[in-house]
């Protein structure tokens, strides 16, 4: 919020003007334009207005209905409210900051449209449990928002890991060649980590949805209110049971930026795999010019930047929750205005979760799998070694540990010779191992070995289908 240095402090000549719209009775003086730099919240807050309409016409149907307010009071303010709304969605609306927040911009407002009525909603409320209810009503919609976005990048995991169901490619470990797996398998990986940040959405959910509003500043009133229907009007589960808790919790905020880190962090790991694949080293998957960009001084260049900007978004999104879990650590019951700092970071994990969701999902139709050097990969790097080693256990009745070193010299005898290991004579092998058959070599190729791994959750091929029918399923349901 701009202010002018030389406007303040001791510059400023002393304001004796009536002070302030809504507290002007107990105060004589303007607050210093430095104290509104501090306090004011509009600029930000400010997009919580629709939540905040929505809270006063469920509050002053809740107050005609117990009698507090006329019928004729009733009408204005919802006549009243109307009008903000469409001043505020044609852009007509002007929200100062001498107000402080939005709030008090559209309960002024109101006063200037319907006079006298306006007084009378914030009867049996207070800004406490007003600001409370909006960050609820507000964040429960871009919760559903997340929720859907989550389920978008879901169903183009399923039909991507479809399409690749049978394409072999190495599995890593340290990222080290490891055993043969399928792309369809490893999508579907990340099938299942978004499965549990979807539900763990879901069930924040259930907790965000209690509604506050009626708690008034911290205690309660003592008019004959009805919490329950204001509750039911806003769509919330129940009215929370706790008038000191209502106004001063915000950990459904905390819930839905941990939430929100760990997502981007799965979707970090992802985004890291889709750099390291498109390099030429690799060159396992492309990405179309759509999403890429160029290098300005190296003409070959072709970089993953959505990519590598959705790695980096983990910065932010842990930030503004380790920013939050501060902010709230040993605050006293029951509001403080240090609460007032939870929509910045707030508004923020929820602007740049969407915007991640929402540029995977890009990433991710556009992405094409490089199916033969996939499987290429497959073939080196020895990912074959531990199927030699089973078949040594299945076939001989070596013992593991023991079959573990032979493949081992195996391995080394074809890396001297820089051959794969079913390039290895029958003879090079006998030689490490005298009773080794031909038999062998139709165990080591990563086909069979995608195939021979048919344990519940397995990369075999006929496993992952069975994942992803029942994924789809799930889905659907
Ligand atoms: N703008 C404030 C906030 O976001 C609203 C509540 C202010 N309450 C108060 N007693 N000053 O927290």
């Amino acid at each position: 919020m701009p202010y002018n240095k030389s406007d303040t402090l001791s510059n400023q000549t002393p304001n004796t003007k009536p002070s302030h719209e809504m507290w002007g009775g107990r105060f004589t003086e303007s607050p210093d334009l430095v104290m509104q730099a501090i306090n004011a919240s509009v600029s930000y807050d400010k997009r919580l207005w629709r939540h905040d309409i929505e809270g006063s016409k469920a509050h002053a149907i809740m107050l005609e209905a117990c009698k507090i307010i006329s019928k004729q009071d009733l009408q204005d303010i919802l006549f009243g409210l109307e009008q903000i709304t469409r001043e505020i969605e044609i852009g007509e609306f002007v929200f100062k900051p001498s107000l402080e927040d939005v709030h008090m911009n559209i309960e002024s407002r109101l006063k200037e449209i319907i006079g006298e009525p306006a007084g009378r909603l914030h009867t049996a409320r207070s800004r406490n449990d007003q600001v409370a209810t909006d960050t609820r009503l507000w964040l429960r919609d871009a919760t559903d928002n997340t929720i859907g976005l989550i389920i978008s990048l879901q169903k183009m995991l399923l039909s991507k890991a479809q399409e690749y169901v049978d394409a072999v490619m190495p599995g890593f470990t340290h990222l080290q060649t490891a055993q043969p797996v399928t792309f369809g398998h490893h999508l579907m990986a990340y099938y299942e980590m978004l499965e549990r940040d979807k539900n763990r959405f879901i069930d924040s959910r259930k907790r965000l949805n209690e509604c506050p509003l009626g708690a008034a500043a911290l205690a309660g009133t003592p008019y004959p209110t009805d919490r329950f229907t204001t509750s039911d009007l806003l769509g919330f589960a129940s009215p929370m049971r706790n008038s000191l808790d209502a106004v001063s919790s915000r950990d459904f905020a905390l819930e839905f930026m941990a939430n929100a880190a760990i997502c981007v962090g799965h979707l970090s790991r992802f985004a890291e795999e889709i750099v390291i694949w498109m390099t030429p080293q690799f060159n396992f998957i492309t990405l179309s010019d759509k999403w890429t960009t160029g290098s300005s001084i190296m003409p070959q260049k072709k970089n993953p930047d959505a990519a590598e900007l959705i790695r980096a978004k983990t910065g932010r999104m842990n930030g503004n929750l380790i920013s939050l879990l501060t902010v709230l650590k040993g605050l006293p019951l029951a509001y403080s205005k240090d609460m007032q700092e939870d929509k910045e970071p707030l508004f923020d994990t929820v602007d740049n979760l969407e915007l991640v969701l929402t540029a995977f999902l890009g990433m991710l139709t556009d992405l094409k799998a490089q199916k033969e050097n996939m499987l290429k990969a497959a073939n080196s790097g020895f990912a074959v070694a531990t199927d030699l080693a089973d078949w040594l256990v299945q076939n001989l009745n070596i013992p593991f540990r023991e079959a573990h070193h032979i493949t081992g010299a195996l391995v080394k005898l074809a890396e001297d010779k820089q051959l794969t290991l079913p390039q290895l004579s029958l003879t090079d092998m006998q030689q490490i191992c005298g009773e080794i058959t031909k038999a062998v070599y139709a165990v080591i190729t990563p086909e069979y070995s995608v195939n021979s791994r048919q344990s519940y959750g397995g990369t075999a091929v006929e496993c992952v289908k069975q994942q992803i029918a029942e994924r789809k399923l799930s889905l659907s349901q």
